[in-house]
């Protein structure tokens, strides 16, 4: 299937950058949210990205402009009648989720290909609330979507392959590297990355380094970018945790136990940078101080 046209339900931090890398490419965007003003603020959010590669030359300011006419924004679902895949980037909550991609599914064309961008939820268990679960799929990108290159590409049971090649090659079409992933929790990266980073607590609350040579260990000795502590600031430690009890509850696996210091840093408030204090203490900008 030849997809044109996108529908991205929720203007958020992911579906505004969905919907900046997929209008750079050419195709057609229908940009849906509850409320104009979260709308205005994720057109201005992208059109200052888009400047921004305008500023380092890695885009012309003609294509800049050509990308913005081609997104339509709506708070009507009736707007997605024409698409031919929309993906669902609203806030993490199954409830939230299963509602509106019933209402997607009742809107589009009975071809469409509807996605999820859940870092979390089931895709099968999403697939099993819709009458067409083999056009359903999981597409999840990473923050931010436009710098980040990783698709995965999450096949629930009923999940076609032939939804599967369609969105493996808008992925690739939007810039993307995707990957093919068996739905299970936290897919692959956040399988292996957040115990990765709940052993770092560990490794912290039994005083075998402190949080700056953990994080020098990590950068230095397996050529992390940022060091796993940093990460888990970045991520927000809630985050984190919970993933880690999701894993636990899933898997019934104690290997997935959450750090106690992660869950008493938690406890406290001290989620990382969207607080000012995790691991590291931040300022205004977030920036280490
Ligand atoms: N932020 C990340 O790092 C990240 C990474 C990968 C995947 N995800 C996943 O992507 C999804 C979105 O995350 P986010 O960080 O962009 O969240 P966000 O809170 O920034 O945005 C969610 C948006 O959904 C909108 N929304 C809520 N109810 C809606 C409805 N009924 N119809 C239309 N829009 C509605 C909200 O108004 C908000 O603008 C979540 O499922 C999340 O797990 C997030």
């Amino acid at each position: 299937m030849k997809i044109e046209s996108v529908g991205v339900v929720g203007a958020g931090a992911m579906g505004n950058g969905i919907a900046q890398i997929a209008a750079v490419v050419g195709l057609k965007i229908v940009l849906i949210d509850v409320t104009d003003a979260a709308l205005a603020k994720a057109v201005a959010t992208l059109s200052a990205s888009l400047s921004r590669l305008v500023e380092k030359g890695k885009l012309a300011p003609s294509a800049r402009k050509a990308a913005l006419a081609r997104i339509e924004t709506s708070v009507d679902y009736q707007k997605l009648e024409a698409a031919d895949i929309v993906i669902e980037a609203s806030s993490e909550n199954t409830d939230l989720k299963i509602r509106i991609l019933r209402e997607v599914e009742s809107r589009v064309r009975s071809d469409a290909i509807i996605a999820t961008n859940t870092s979390s939820i089931s895709i099968t268990a999403l697939g099993a609330t819709l009458e067409r679960p083999d056009r359903f799929i999981g597409m999840h990108f990473f923050n931010p979507v436009a710098l980040m290159p990783l698709v995965e590409v999450v096949q629930g049971s009923q999940t076609s392959p032939e939804t599967a090649a369609s969105v493996r090659e808008l992925a690739q079409h939007v810039g993307k590297v995707p990957i093919s992933v068996k739905d299970s929790p936290g897919f692959v990266v956040n399988r292996i990355l957040i115990p990765m980073i709940n052993e770092a607590f560990f490794v912290l609350a039994e005083n075998v380094a402190t949080a700056e040579e953990i994080d020098a260990g990590m950068q230095l000795g397996a050529n992390h970018p940022l060091g796993p502590l940093a990460l888990a600031d970045l991520i927000g430690l809630d985050v984190c945790l919970s993933v880690m009890d999701v894993f636990q509850n899933d898997f019934g696996d104690l290997k997935y136990r959450a750090c106690p210091l992660l869950r008493e840093m938690v406890t406290a408030g001290k989620l990382g940078r969207k607080t000012g204090q995790g691991v590291y203490t931040y300022d205004k900008v977030s920036t280490p101080r």
